[in-house]
């Protein structure tokens, strides 16, 4: 059995590695790819980023899924009856927010980050102007998860007096 330390630490890890990942990104990789003035070599760049950043933004986002939801087993027996009433909402609230990151985050990585990578690499066929629009999505789908993933975070800080007091 894993203990309470290392899953917490998972978790957190977890939330490190999505969070920071989609902010070095959006705000890092996006306006550095300006500088390059050919567009398809730009787009080439991208999705060589992309194959990279999207399957660990999704390893952060799982663990830390995976992560909170192994804890759950050791709370409901520490809390018994009152687990519900105590946790109920808070929990109801994150793992609203987490399916929302999901949502985004599987459209962004195979539906939107796969079609850029292998229009870019002629794999299939994309206009510039298509993968241009495709990457701005793709920006803009990361900026969301960024805010959503900083709001969850807000509630999980909110578990911890419940759990620990003070
Ligand atoms: C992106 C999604 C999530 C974020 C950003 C997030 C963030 C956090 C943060 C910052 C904490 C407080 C620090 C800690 O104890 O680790 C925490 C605690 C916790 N989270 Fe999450 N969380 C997320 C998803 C989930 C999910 C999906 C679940 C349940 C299925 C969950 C269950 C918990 C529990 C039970 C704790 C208390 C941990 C403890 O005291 O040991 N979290 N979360």
């Amino acid at each position: 059995m894993i203990s309470h330390e290392l899953l917490k630490w998972f978790h957190l890890m977890g939330i490190v590695l999505s969070l920071g990942g989609a902010i070095l990104f959006a705000f890092g990789v996006f306006p550095a790819l300006q500088l390059i003035e050919d567009k398809s070599q730009r787009m080439r760049i991208l999705a060589g980023v992309i194959k990279y950043f999207h399957p660990l933004f999704l390893l952060g986002i799982c663990t830390t899924f995976m992560t909170g939801a192994m804890r759950l087993t050791d709370l409901k027996i520490g809390f018994g009856s009152a687990y519900y009433a105590s946790l109920g909402k808070i929990l109801m609230i994150k793992f609203g927010l987490t399916t929302l990151i999901f949502l985004i985050g599987a459209g962004q990585c195979f539906g939107m980050g796969l079609k850029l990578t292998r229009m870019s690499n002629g794999v299939i066929e994309g206009t510039m102007e298509r993968q241009e629009k495709l990457a701005g999505l793709i920006r803009k789908m990361t900026i969301y998860n960024v805010v959503l993933i900083s709001v969850t975070i807000y509630f999980g800080l909110k578990l911890i007096p419940m759990i620990y007091g003070g």
